[in-house]
């Protein structure tokens, strides 16, 4: 089996960025895609952890399973790459947020102190799968790193994936329309299209996100064997 010895690093839910000490950005993702994945990929019997950002914590109890909170994408990021080995199969389904406020006050914004308007400056945060698909084109060691992303579309959905998949450099992006209530961030449901390296378009009906997972991890096998990593 083509999973066997493979590490399965799995992400989900949101970042958050600071704007002070009380205040943050963010997005809703639940975190229910990546347990899904990580539920699943240790049920194989795979080695597995879940790299999450703030989600229920109920959500986490009793898993098998390693659990590795983060808070930024930055942090994100870090804890991504302490995790990665030469072995590892990366499931990016965490919706980390792309901009960080330029300045975080350490102390509380005070609206006394402001005027009528708040203009926050952003800057853009690293992207985790262009760090780590670039890794494993410069580091031979990297080569067999399996890369698996996601995609929360609004429009041009199946356009904008593919775009995606191309330019991070992936094997496999499996893109969901985000305005769909059954298969948004938070729904218990996904309706999941995956399109792979090769070239393939795999679509999926809705159904639940446990049963998502298994079809996903199924594709992965199919194409690692293929490409004989
Ligand atoms: N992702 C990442 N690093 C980021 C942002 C996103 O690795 N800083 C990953 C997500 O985990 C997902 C994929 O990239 O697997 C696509 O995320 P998405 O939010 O759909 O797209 P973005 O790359 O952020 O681009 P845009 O927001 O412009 O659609």
């Amino acid at each position: 089996m083509p999973l066997n010895n493979k590490k399965i690093i799995v992400t989900g839910g949101p970042t958050r960025e600071w704007l002070d000490p009380v205040r943050f950005i963010t997005n809703p993702s639940s975190g229910k895609m990546g347990i899904a994945l990580a539920d699943k990929a240790a049920g194989r019997g795979q080695e597995t952890v879940f790299i999450h950002g703030s989600i229920n914590s109920d959500l986490l109890k009793n898993k098998s399973y390693r659990t590795v909170f983060v808070d930024t994408t930055t942090d994100l990021l870090n804890a991504v790459l302490k995790e990665l080995t030469p072995n590892s199969v990366l499931i990016m389904a965490a919706a980390p947020v792309d901009y960080a406020p330029a300045v975080k006050s350490n102390t509380k914004i005070k609206k006394e102190s402001g005027s009528d308007e708040l203009i926050i400056k952003f800057k853009k945060n690293p992207d985790i799968l262009m760090n780590v698909a670039g890794m494993r084109e410069q580091h031979k060691g990297l080569k067999n790193i399996f890369i698996v992303g996601f995609a929360a579309e609004t429009d041009d959905i199946e356009k904008n994936a593919v775009d995606k998949l191309n330019k991070k450099n992936l094997d496999l992006i499996c893109v969901n329309d985000v305005r769909r209530k059954d298969a948004g961030f938070t729904a218990d449901t996904n309706a999941v299209t995956m399109f792979t390296r090769l070239g393939e378009r795999i679509q999926l009906p809705l159904m639940r996100k446990e049963e998502v997972a298994s079809r996903i991890l199924d594709q992965i096998e199919l194409e690692m064997n293929f490409l004989n990593r």
